[in-house]
């Protein structure tokens, strides 16, 4: 559905009986485009080491508070193996951006082994930051199929308030990124924190409008949460309370989930964090994936992107069937041993090979 920057605006702010019809709408909406089904992404933490240095994230290169690790390739093939014995159908590899050789390279080769391990089972996201065309089809070519890479905002002043304005943080790489991977086939995922310092209601209604412009397959959006090891910590007395930014979240895919029905919305940890019912809240304002961690316990604290995310992912390490109990009393069931792939991207595929047919003709 098409709706004006005003009509964004507006249902960002519901209050009350409004707000209670519009998450109504929401799950109307997705019950009836992709029933009530939930997909599962089993999270592996790949690495916290990261180039990069935005303002808001614990695992910046400038933090050296931070733990740095690297998974082994058996410890990564050890989670891949878990999640086919938990039938989770899909795993998704999180890391800090690197661009060098020795780590584009670890990637392939992870990517074909979770492919041979599986023979060919396990869906695979990646979530390794911005790279060149080049190493994003050989990835793609090893056998990942789903990439996400958050805009974290879309507005280019905001952007550059939230990351240094150095040729390592670029605006454009981002926007050029999100192309690249819709060009070579991925289903591309984007999404933004929401309750950031200097953000404002206008700046998230352009964030959904971005997202459908783009035709985007996948989003994540989650709070912020301020980190005391980061530049943006001095700015924590001015942002959203907790409750206003969960709040916001889950108005924004909400939003989200009525103007694009079929695309695949997560329901992001950093909600968790902030309330304890925090996931079930996002699947019923419309989200309809959940990524249980699947990183061993020994580097849990060291992925420290913002505090206490652990402690949310202890919850969701005791999943399988504690998560279908959750599920079952808001209506919801999970979808084991699929993909669980975008409906929406498949959709514009289709027309796409349709449109082909219809040239060839
Ligand atoms: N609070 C919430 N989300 C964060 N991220 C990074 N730092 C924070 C934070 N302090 C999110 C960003 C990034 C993803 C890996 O985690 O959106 O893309
Ligand atoms: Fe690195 Fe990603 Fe954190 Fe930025 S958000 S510092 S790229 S891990």
């Amino acid at each position: 559905m098409m709706l004006s920057h005003d009509d964004i605006v507006m249902l960002l702010s519901t209050q009350g009986g409004a707000y209670d019809q519009l998450l109504d709408r929401a799950l109307a909406t997705k019950l009836h485009y992709l029933d009530n089904k939930v997909h599962l992404r089993g999270l592996i933490e790949y690495s916290s080491v990261c180039t990069k240095d935005c303002f808001y994230c614990g695992l910046r290169s400038h933090n050296n508070r931070a733990l740095r690790y690297t998974m082994t390739d058996q410890e990564v093939l050890s989670c891949a193996r878990q999640a086919m014995e938990l039938h989770y159908g899909s795993v998704a590899i999180q890391c800090g951006e690197r661009s060098d050789r020795a780590f584009t390279d670890s990637i392939t080769r992870l990517v074909k082994a979770i492919k041979a391990l599986s023979h060919g089972t396990l869906g695979i996201t990646l979530s390794c930051g911005e790279q060149t065309d080049d190493v994003y089809r050989q990835w793609f070519d090893a056998g990942a199929h789903r990439y996400l890479l958050r805009i974290e905002t879309s507005n280019r002043e905001l952007y550059y308030k939230i990351h240094p304005h150095d040729d390592n943080h670029s605006f454009d790489r981002r926007l050029r990124c999100l192309d690249s991977l819709k060009k070579i086939g991925y289903q591309t995922g984007s999404g933004v924190m929401v309750g950031l310092p200097f953000q404002t209601v206008h700046h998230l209604a352009d964030d959904l409008l971005f997202f459908q412009s783009s035709q985007l397959a996948m989003v994540g959006m989650g709070p912020f949460i301020p980190h005391p090891d980061t530049p943006l910590w001095q700015y924590r007395e001015s942002i959203p309370s907790v409750e206003e930014r969960v709040g916001l979240t889950l108005r924004m895919i909400a939003v989200l989930r009525i103007m694009m029905p079929e695309i695949n919305m997560v329901s992001a940890t950093a909600n968790q964090t902030l309330v304890p019912n925090g996931r079930l809240l996002a699947i019923q304002a419309g989200a309809n994936v959940i990524m249980p961690n699947l990183s061993p316990d020994t580097y849990l604290d060291s992925y420290s992107i913002y505090p206490n995310k652990h402690c949310a992912d202890e919850t969701s390490r005791c999943c399988g069937s504690t998560l279908d109990r959750q599920l079952a009393t808001i209506g919801h069931e999970i979808l084991y041993d699929e993909w669980g792939d975008s409906k929406a991207f498949l959709e514009v595929k289709k027309i796409g090979e349709h449109s082909n047919t219809v040239d060839d003709e």
